[in-house]
């Protein structure tokens, strides 16, 4: 009888340890699990362990809830992890569109009605929300005859070097350069074709975190596993000791900004 018993309980755990698949952990792009850095450890989690996650800024999950709980189970992750993007659809000058003023998910389609001597971008009259949000900016532009080009477009932190004319002849080139402190990013010229400018670059304020002035103070950054040194300006930065070191400047000093073009490193010894 004892023997049956055993045989039985046996059987039954070893098919139960059998079935019993695990679930890895969950990759989730634009997203994380709560305490990501103290849980990763416990993967793979057992089915019939259950995790929360969220969505980084302008992502939302399915549910729209901050946060979204997910069940290991014997498929695998329930519901499956996933984070939409979000995008605003403004009031459009010179058009019409019924989605103004809304908030948009990924794959959701949207059309734009310009008036008359108006066009969207390209000519598309359906724009849609991607991972990387809008196709294309969802405006209406003036359109100019024979191709030519209207003023180009003004950007952030950086202006054309040359005074901005009312109207361009096809293949004319604009250059762009930034404020100080700011770092240009694309091409500084932008070409009018078709009646339309090219992409034109973009100025970021940036501090350059350098390695080496990270091996001088001891320190090393305290989130960023990448090797992004790139900071923006007010973004904030935390360093801490690196192993086997102790700060010797006062705590706040770890915690940081990049201000025009500088940041103030902390030291440990
Ligand atoms: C997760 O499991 C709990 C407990 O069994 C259940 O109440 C909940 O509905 C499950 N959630 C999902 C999304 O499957
Ligand atoms: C600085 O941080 C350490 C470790 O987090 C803590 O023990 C200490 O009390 C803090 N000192 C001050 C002045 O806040």
């Amino acid at each position: 009888m004892f023997l049956l018993i055993s045989v039985v309980l046996t059987l039954w755990l070893s098919c139960a340890h059998g079935q019993g698949r695990t679930c890895d952990f969950p990759e989730i792009k634009h997203g994380s699990i709560y305490n990501e850095n103290r849980y990763k450890k416990s993967f793979p989690a057992d089915v019939g362990k259950y995790f929360y996650y969220t969505c980084e800024h302008s992502f939302v999950t399915p549910s729209q809830s901050l946060w979204t709980r997910i069940n290991c189970t014997e498929e695998g992750w329930s519901p499956t992890p996933k984070c939409l993007r979000q995008c605003f659809f403004p009031w459009v000058e010179n058009g019409q569109s019924t989605s103004s003023g809304q908030t948009h998910r990924e794959g959701d389609v949207v059309h734009i009605v310009c008036n008359a001597g108006y066009s969207p971008p390209n000519g598309q009259s359906s724009i849609a929300c991607g991972e990387s949000g809008w196709s294309s900016p969802p405006e209406c532009r003036r359109v100019y005859p024979q191709g030519r080009c209207g003023p180009p477009p003004p950007i952030d932190n950086g202006d054309t070097v040359s005074l901005p004319l009312p109207q361009y002849p096809p293949e004319s080139a604009v250059e762009y350069k930034c404020q100080a402190y700011y770092v240009l990013q694309g091409d500084k010229h932008i070409v009018c074709r078709n009646g339309e400018w090219s992409e034109p670059p973009k100025c970021l304020g940036a501090c350059v975190i350098s390695e080496e002035m990270m091996q001088q103070h001891n320190i090393q950054l305290k989130w960023r596993q990448d090797r992004k040194l790139y900071t923006r300006t007010d973004d904030n930065i935390e360093f801490t000791c690196k192993y086997g070191y102790r700060p010797t400047t006062p705590n706040h000093t770890f915690r940081t900004t990049c201000h025009e073009g500088k940041v103030v490193y902390p030291h440990c010894e």
